[in-house]
């Protein structure tokens, strides 16, 4: 083994030079075959090379988090704005129309939940490969925490669904959340995603960084996707997502940051303004503004209509 790097020298990620494509639209996967290539072109629009993804997994662990009490109420109608979904196995059969034709990360890992201190740190494989070519599952989402006291059990989970990625031809998305004893930075991040994506990760999920993102993204040889974290100002959370995206990032997956918005159907248009059209935070913010003041007054109309009727 190499020993830890001792190198005094900078680090240099050479963020001027893009990374180096060649057959296939997303870095790092040209070298892959037809049938994973086509999955990574349902969640990857091929024209702009982002997706937005809509995360709610979070029920898998923490039981009916605010916003996703209903997921036929609250998230069935903010699939058509998605280009990929991503939750749990149970969530996608019970909730989400099977007609909706959109890409599916599905949530692979499943193990200790909220009553766990070590929630998310001691999962398991949670999704037999046989359901999820059942189910036409688009990409295998799994946890791999990176510097917990459970990293060799991670790890083995995660380098187990690459194996089953790679034979199927499914993309596998590695989730980086953080050890209890690493700080939230540029550091622990360059470490996970360039870990992951070193095991065979063909995607890789992380937070966005104020200091540093754009060396995280260059040192990550596969596309990075951002999650969005916990609940922010619309004009804060469509800041990040703009400032991921122009630092490298080839999407977000977000979810707090939209179904608890004030608006989830404007909030998620607003962000694809970013991820698909490089809208800045106040182009997409201004398009936030005036898409929810058109709903509130569809919504108002609605409910004269409503009340006229019942009276009638
Ligand atoms: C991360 O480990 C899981 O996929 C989360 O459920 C997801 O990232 C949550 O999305 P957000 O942080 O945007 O609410």
């Amino acid at each position: 083994m190499p020993g830890a790097d001792t190198s005094t020298k900078e680090k240099n990620f050479y963020t001027d030079i893009p990374a180096a494509k060649h057959s296939f639209f997303l870095k790092g996967l040209d070298q892959y075959d037809w049938g994973m290539k086509s999955r990574l072109s349902r969640m990857f629009n091929p024209k702009s090379g982002h997706t937005v993804m809509l995360a709610f997994d979070h029920g898998y662990a923490y039981g009916p988090t605010t916003g996703l009490e209903r997921l036929d109420v609250t998230i069935a109608p903010l699939v058509p704005y998605a280009d990929c979904l991503m939750c749990a196995r149970g969530a996608l059969r019970s909730c989400i129309p099977s007609d909706c034709d959109k890409a599916v990360a599905m949530r692979c890992s499943a193990g200790t939940t909220i009553l766990d201190e070590n929630v998310f740190v001691n999962e398991c494989i949670g999704v037999d490969i046989e359901d999820v070519i059942r189910m036409n599952v688009t990409c295998m989402a799994v946890q791999v925490c990176i510097g917990s006291d459970n990293e060799r059990n991670n790890i083995e989970n995660f380098v187990k669904l690459v194996d089953l990625g790679n034979k199927y031809g499914i993309p596998v998305l590695g989730v980086t959340a953080v050890g209890k004893n690493m700080a939230r930075d540029k550091r622990y991040f360059g470490l996970a995603t360039r870990i992951i994506a070193e095991l065979g990760g063909h995607l890789v999920k992380t937070y966005f960084v104020e200091d540093g993102f754009e060396d995280v993204a260059a040192g990550c040889p596969v596309p990075i996707v951002i999650a969005g974290g916990k609940k922010l100002p619309e004009k804060d959370a469509l800041t990040m997502a703009y400032k991921a995206i122009q630092q490298g990032a080839s999407g977000v997956d977000m979810g707090r940051n939209v179904f608890q918005s004030e608006d989830p159907i404007a909030m998620i248009k607003a962000i694809r303004s970013v991820v698909h059209e490089n809208a800045t935070p106040n182009q997409a913010y201004e398009l936030f503004c005036d898409l929810k003041a058109e709903n509130a007054k569809a919504a108002k109309t609605t409910k004269k209509a409503k009340t006229t009727k019942a009276k009638k």
